[in-house]
């Protein structure tokens, strides 16, 4: 029997293991890539620690990888074996990112963009999802999928602007709202690419509690019309919801992430997952027009890469890591 090797979690809280199994083959509809690099999220962390959306045990977590397509199934036709490509994974221990060979259905998976080295590339699709799942969940039109779309936002605040999420949300939010006022919050050292990546001013995270300085940068002064929350801030700093425009329409989107916000009067709030996307307008193509996305320059990196190790080995100390909270960094793995 051909074995490849795997990380598995036997439950929540265990440690992670590597394991050999048996060489998977592709169904119909599948891609098998070998993994050359993986990007850790926090979902990750929380999943080794409290299982929040481990379908069966053991698991193989990770939901970001990028690497070279090893077999397709009989009705795939747009990858062939050795394409270079970077994928959604995970939510079946056959498609969690942490193993040798990862293998997932053919819609979770682009072509690599060629100016991306593996390593940026599986920093791209959770946190490109998520922001389309939180710009949608604003009734913001994805243009790249939909270009028939419309909105008549004139003021967001994307809250955490510099986390993978937010960076690309605000790519996002800029590309369908090209006149829109864009806020944003994150740690001041991000300041200058977030306005480079669209935003139209950026605040410390102290403007979060004191939010006088982001309504009076508002066109009117009276407020934004929505806030994308990336990082869910909303939940602890409930001072963030002061920043909306009374008289707007008091739109709030965050992904999902366990802590949810309580909704002020009159406010409504839309968590999102990632995947809803592939059920939104165009949305069956999210992941295939992420290439041309990037090889266009319309969407880039929303954070810097740090490759913290090589091997399945460097993926759990990796998540420790990740635990104790990066900014506007991306932790990577190669394979
Ligand atoms: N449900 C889903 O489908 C889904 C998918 C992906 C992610 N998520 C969740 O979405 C969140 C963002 O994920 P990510 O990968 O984009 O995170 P990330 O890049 O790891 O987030 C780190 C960044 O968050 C910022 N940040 C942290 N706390 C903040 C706060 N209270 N206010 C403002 N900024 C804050 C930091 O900003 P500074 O360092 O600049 O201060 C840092 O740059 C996570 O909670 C994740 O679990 C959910």
């Amino acid at each position: 029997m051909s074995t490849v090797q795997q990380l598995q979690l036997p439950q929540r809280g265990e440690r992670l293991t590597v394991v050999s199994v048996e060489r998977p083959t592709p169904s119909p509809d599948e891609v098998c890539i070998r993994a050359k690099a993986v990007a850790l999220n926090p979902l990750d962390w929380k999943n080794r620690a409290f299982g929040i959306v481990v379908p069966a045990w053991p698991a193989v977590l990770g939901v970001d990888g990028a690497g070279i397509v090893e077999a397709v199934g009989d009705a795939v036709k747009d990858f062939k074996v050795g394409d270079e490509v970077l994928s959604l994974c995970g939510m079946a221990a056959r498609a969690g990112a942490f193993q040798e060979i990862i293998t997932v259905p053919v819609n979770l998976v682009a072509k690599k963009p060629a100016s991306l080295s593996f390593e940026e590339a599986a920093s791209l699709p959770i946190c490109y999802l998520t922001a389309a799942a939180s710009v949608s969940g604003l009734g913001v039109p994805l243009t790249h999928l939909d270009p028939t779309g419309s909105s008549s936002l004139k003021s967001i605040l994307v809250v955490g602007g510099s986390s993978g999420v937010g960076a690309g949300a605000i790519q996002l939010l800029r590309m369908a709202l090209p006149s829109a006022t864009i806020l944003t919050t994150s740690s001041p050292q991000h300041h200058e690419r977030l306005l480079a990546l669209g935003a139209t001013q950026c605040f410390d995270r102290s403007a979060q509690e004191d939010t006088s300085a982001i309504r009076a940068a508002t066109p009117d002064g009276a407020g934004v019309d929505a806030i994308l929350d990336a990082v869910a801030a909303t939940a602890t700093e409930p001072s963030i919801f002061s920043a909306l425009n009374p008289a707007g329409p008091k739109l709030v989107s965050h992904p999902v992430t366990g802590q949810d916000p309580q909704a002020p009067e009159g406010v409504q709030i839309r968590p999102v997952m990632g995947r809803q996307v592939f059920a939104s307008k165009g949305g069956h193509a999210a992941m295939s027009a992420l290439t041309g996305l990037v090889e266009s320059g319309k969407y880039k990196l929303p954070t810097k890469i740090e490759v913290v190790g090589k091997g399945l080995d460097a993926i759990s100390p990796g998540l420790d890591r990740l635990m104790k909270g990066v900014s506007g960094t991306k932790l990577v793995v190669s394979l």
